[in-house]
């Protein structure tokens, strides 16, 4: 028997779509039933109690969550959401209700013990319920109390050898697309930069020492599978700048109807027999490419690297071999002043262990905004505030047009004073001896 009636939620327990509802309920069921025997250290009832206050949020169209919550574990200065219900009395099992954010391997593979081991945890110093992942790509435990953070903490740290994540202004948990690992389009191995980059700015991301958040995704081509050119402050998007490579062979039995285009992505529905002159070579933004005499040609030097026709068709396509990646920069929500997605910073640069290079833009990115950077105030509104000019200042690259998707209409242009001969100070007694007043 349910602690309490949710007749409004119970209505999404109908439908296709696995239900939220109906597992939070099997959830709850067992830990009444408590089969494990176990010892548990946060209210047994807390998912009776979730259910209850979420019913009542249905009914009154307003959250029961107070303001805010400042919690967390010695040592770091995130990680840890805190949550207070602002019905404790009505709902006791949710008076805490605290997120943990714990650090998940980069491209989210597990095995199941690992898996096990971190709901037994879980089971039983949290509430059992989780979020996975969150959208940074935190695995997330939903819901425990404040006694029991360290505890988890410790638990997470010297049995599972398994670290918090990110939160406040400092360096979120970094994410990528699973890459190298399930992927021929990858030009990098995104796993292993994003693992290595989180262990080397462990501090960063523990301790928060920035002006606000900045995140880091790791896209291993332009298909942009982790959307880091939309959700990170620095995002990385592999690409190449050798020739698609090309198997004319291959090429004839997508022609031929042997080969699905786009690996059969639009089989649900009949378009007709493929044709390679509508579906690819019409829409390649630039028009470089020719299909004659039953050979496709691609012109380099034209090509901007949009994926489209190696997505269209993969058994004949692939990325160059000179590989490496692009660094875009200053992605982030509306607020303050309005959303902005990555810019381009460096158009091409290698991804070879021990990143060194590129560790030389971020630490020179970062220096910049700790000083600069006002409070709360994200890279990509700096970059508004300061000027795109002052980014390749201080970080040491050159401008090129590709920097740019169009330049400048307003002609309210700022120049260096060394750069105009004569520099500013004048004398207008000089101007005057040939222009009287
Ligand atoms: C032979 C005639 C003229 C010449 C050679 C001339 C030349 C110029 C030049 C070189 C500038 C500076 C542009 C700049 O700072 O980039 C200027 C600005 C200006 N001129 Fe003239 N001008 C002439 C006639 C006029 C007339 C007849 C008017 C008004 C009825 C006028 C109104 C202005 C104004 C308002 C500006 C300032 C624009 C701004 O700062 O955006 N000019 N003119
Ligand atoms: C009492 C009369 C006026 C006052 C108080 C006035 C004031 C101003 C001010 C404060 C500016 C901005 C200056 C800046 O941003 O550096 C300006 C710009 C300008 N004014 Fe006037 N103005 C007056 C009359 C006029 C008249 C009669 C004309 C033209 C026939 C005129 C044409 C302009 C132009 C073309 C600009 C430049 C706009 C720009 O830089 O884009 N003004 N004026
Ligand atoms: S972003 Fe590109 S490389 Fe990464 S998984 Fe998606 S398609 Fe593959
Ligand atoms: S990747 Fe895009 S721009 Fe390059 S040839 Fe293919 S369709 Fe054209």
């Amino acid at each position: 028997m349910a602690k309490h009636e949710t007749p409004l939620i119970d209505q999404l327990s109908s439908g296709p779509w696995p239900s939220f509802v109906d597992d939070l309920k099997q959830e709850a069921e067992s830990r009444a039933k408590n089969d494990k025997n176990v010892d548990f250290q946060i209210p047994q009832d807390c998912v009776d109690d979730l259910l209850g206050v979420l019913e009542l949020s249905y009914k009154h169209g307003r959250t029961h969550w107070k303001h805010g919550g400042i919690v967390g574990v010695f040592g770091y200065g995130g990680g840890v959401i805190g949550r207070y219900c602002d019905q404790p009395e009505m709902f006791p099992g949710v008076a805490h209700f605290h997120t943990m954010r714990v650090s998940q391997p980069a491209g989210k593979f597990y095995t199941t013990k690992y898996l096990k081991d971190l709901c037994d945890l879980w089971e039983f110093r949290g509430s059992g319920i989780t979020n996975m992942h969150g959208s940074t790509g935190d695995i997330i435990f939903i819901g425990t109390t404040t006694p029991q953070l360290e505890e988890i903490f410790y638990e997470l740290t010297h049995t599972f050898n398994q670290d918090l994540g990110g939160s406040g202004s400092n360096l979120r948990t970094p994410s990528d697309c699973l890459g190298q690992a399930r992927c021929e389009y990858a030009c990098y191995d995104t796993q292993a930069i994003c693992h290595e980059l989180t262990n080397e700015y462990q501090d960063e991301l523990h301790r928060p020492a920035f002006p606000y958040k900045f995140k880091f995704k790791f896209d291993g081509c332009p298909n942009c599978c982790v959307a880091s050119i939309a959700r990170s402050d620095m995002s990385f998007i592999g690409t190449w700048r050798d020739d698609i490579r090309i198997d004319q062979e291959a090429v004839q039995a997508y022609v031929g109807g042997e080969f699905p285009s786009n690996a059969g992505a639009h089989a649900g529905r009949d378009w007709g027999p493929f044709d390679i002159e509508k579906e690819v070579i019409n829409l390649c933004p630039t028009g470089c490419m020719k299909y004659e005499d039953k050979k496709l040609m691609i012109n380099t030097k034209e090509c901007t690297r949009c994926m489209h026709c190696i997505n269209v068709m993969p058994r004949a396509l692939r990325p160059g071999n000179d590989k490496g990646c692009s660094i875009l920069v200053g992605a982030k929500a509306p607020i303050l002043d309005g959303a902005q997605m990555g810019s381009l910073l460096i158009p091409f640069i290698k991804v070879e262990e021990p990143y060194d290079e590129i560790k030389e833009v971020i630490e020179s990115i970062w220096d910049w905004w700790m000083e600069e950077g006002k409070n709360r105030e994200r890279l990509g509104e700096l970059i508004k505030r300061q000027g795109f000019q002052r980014l390749l200042e201080e970080t040491g690259i050159k401008a090129v047009p590709q920097h740019v998707q169009e330049p400048r209409t307003n002609p309210y242009i700022f120049w260096k004073e060394d750069e105009v001969p004569g520099g500013w100070e004048r004398d207008v007694n000089e101007f005057r001896k040939y222009h009287l007043r």
